[in-house]
């Protein structure tokens, strides 16, 4: 099937059953539709970024100093997106990005995200702090492939525990968040005092676990705060380093992928270290205030280090054509971070299903109308320097 069939069924269901889509088509609107039916506290969460936002508007920002450059009568009649990224079989190179609390934007979460990337066998990366366990992630996502995204505990005892609990729900690829050791500076959530992991929410895989309620005195029922403010006593980890990623590659045999690298020299550093990837991050600007744009980042880092690790790529993807542009760049596969968040928000599973598809869409066409037969194809030469 080509992703691009669900233009000409968008256009049929409105044709001939007066059926149009309820979210928008256009996904770098998916924020303004969605931002109507969030809570402050969940606008403040997932919309806003650390400190004025400047380096959520340098994402954004970064796309447009790239242009596609179409190139004409290639014949992309026949045409093929799949890859292979660390062992994982995908449609295109596309993977849901580890977001937590998703249960801030739908009742369902994360269950209703992982159904809708099971529809589309579109990888799913759980994250530490989400609302569902490992274990009701992997029954809601049956066989479809799922990786696990770490944060890493200063209690050794949890994070084995996750490691093992990752392991037998069938979380084949580590992802080990590297910028987000401390929370950053938020003002949208600080000004209103909101946190919501002190709300025992975003902390699920926590309070179902051996090891975490171990070290707690008395149950969550009995004192949920006393929970959340355990969590808060582990979850800070600003002491990591890069001599730690050895105890991690005996503790877990699958591929290792370090999240949040924005320089050559963390490039170079991952390599040494033999991680397997890395995915070039800002955290979609939630950490750092005026920090350099994820996509000005990536051509020199694949350039060093791109044919020793697979790298991905996410901040600031919004449509099929950022997709495009960050392959072009030389991404491996882009993760996908706020838009399928807005998706469930105005959705739930469809939500997230929607938008999916509409991004597979329009990257199918952004890419045959520009010449190309398939992901594979996009190179340097695809694009050029606005
Ligand atoms: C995130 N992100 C994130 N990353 C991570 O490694 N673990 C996590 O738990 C979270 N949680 C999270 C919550 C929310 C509400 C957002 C928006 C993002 C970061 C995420 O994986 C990804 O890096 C960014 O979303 C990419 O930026 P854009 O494209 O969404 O702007």
């Amino acid at each position: 099937m080509n992703f691009s069939d669900h233009q000409i069924g968008i256009y049929a269901q409105g044709m001939f059953t007066d059926q149009r889509p309820q979210i928008t088509t256009n996904l770098a609107r998916l924020e303004e539709q969605a931002a109507a039916t969030l809570s402050p506290e969940a606008l403040g969460y997932i919309v806003a970024s650390a400190g004025s936002g400047s380096t959520a508007r340098a994402n954004r920002d970064a796309f447009d100093e790239w242009r596609i450059a179409p190139r004409m009568l290639r014949s992309s009649a026949e045409r093929d997106h799949a890859v292979t990224v660390l062992g994982t079989s995908m449609p295109a190179p596309l993977i849901i990005a580890p977001v937590g609390v998703q249960t801030l934007a739908h009742p369902d979460g994360e269950l209703a995200t992982v159904r809708a990337a099971a529809e589309l066998s579109v990888p799913y990366i759980h994250s530490t702090q989400a609302s569902h366990s490992f274990e009701q992630i992997a029954e809601a996502g049956g066989d479809a492939p799922r990786w696990y995204q770490l944060y890493w505990p200063t209690d050794e005892s949890v994070l084995l525990s996750f490691l093992d609990r990752a392991k037998a729900s069938g979380f084949t690829t580590l992802v080990l968040t590297l910028d987000t050791t401390l929370l950053g500076w938020r003002p949208a959530d600080l000004d209103r005092g909101y946190l919501p992991f002190l709300a025992n929410l975003g902390i699920e895989n926590y309070l179902t676990d051996p090891a975490f309620l171990a070290g707690l005195d008395q149950s969550v029922e009995a004192n949920p705060v006393a929970a959340a403010m355990h969590w808060a006593q582990i979850f800070p980890n600003p002491g990591l380093n890069w001599s730690q990623l050895a105890f991690l590659r005996e503790q877990w045999d699958g591929p290792i992928v370090l999240k949040g690298i924005c320089t050559v020299a963390d490039g170079r550093a991952a390599v040494d270290h033999g991680v397997d990837g890395i995915v070039v991050s800002n955290h979609g600007g939630r950490q750092i205030d005026g920090a350099r744009s994820s996509l000005s980042a990536l051509p020199d880092i694949v350039d060093a280090v791109g044919d020793q690790l697979t790298v991905l790529f996410d901040s600031g993807v919004r449509t099929g054509s950022d997709m495009a542009k960050a392959l072009a760049l030389g991404a491996d596969a882009v993760l996908l971070g706020r838009p399928f968040l807005y998706g469930l928000a105005l959705g739930g599973q469809d939500g997230v299903a929607h938008v999916l598809r509409c991004l597979l869409a329009e990257f199918d066409l952004v890419t045959s109308l520009s010449g190309h037969t398939g992901a594979a194809e996009l190179g340097r030469e695809s694009v050029i320097r606005a």
